[in-house]
């Protein structure tokens, strides 16, 4: 933690006036948008919007959520080393790393096991209840990720 805290590029953030401020409107943007796709995703596969195909909305999703997901990780990097050693040991922040992974472990279950059989239930019909259950835990995992990040300022 020390190391990240004395490198160049956490020196650079600390040294700067506006760059702490312009990570944190694009971490801010980043998962604003990682959430809004994802939120939207798990809402189609909870049955809302079934005339719209699952396959088409993951088409335009997908690559959205991957890149704010890269985005919001880059931009939690350089904000987390400027304060490195602190910011560990804060527990909304310790919590918020571990619903992170816990969501992307989700997020690859569905990837990896049902994405698959999704021509079945495209458009139309009810998805089958694993589906459900994968994007309500979705949708709770991600919520917890923003509160427990809200919470950093204050524990
Ligand atoms: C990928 C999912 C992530 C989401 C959804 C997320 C969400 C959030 C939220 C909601 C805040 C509070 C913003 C505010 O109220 O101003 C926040 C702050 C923060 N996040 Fe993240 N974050 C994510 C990943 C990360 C990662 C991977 C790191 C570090 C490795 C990180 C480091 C931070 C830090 C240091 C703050 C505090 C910034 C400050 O208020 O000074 N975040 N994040």
């Amino acid at each position: 933690m020390e190391w990240l805290e004395s490198s160049w590029l956490a020196e650079s953030v600390r040294q700067s006036l506006w760059l702490y401020p312009l990570l944190e409107i694009l971490h801010i943007l980043s998962f604003s948008i990682l959430f809004g796709a994802v939120f939207l995703f798990d809402l189609r596969l909870l049955g809302f919007s079934r005339r719209l195909p699952i396959t088409a909305l993951a088409k335009h999703l997908f690559p959205w959520v991957y890149l704010s997901f890269g985005g919001t990780i880059l931009t939690g990097f350089c904000l987390f080393i400027v304060d490195a050693t602190a910011i560990a040991a804060n527990l909304a922040f310790r919590l918020k790393l571990l619903l992170i992974l816990l969501a992307a472990i989700n997020a690859a279950v569905y990837q990896k096991s049902v994405s698959k059989s999704s021509q079945k239930w495209n458009v139309g019909v009810s998805s089958p209840t694993k589906v459900k259950a994968i994007a309500l835990i979705s949708l709770i995992l991600w919520t917890a990720v923003i509160g427990s990040g809200r919470l950093i300022a204050y524990l």
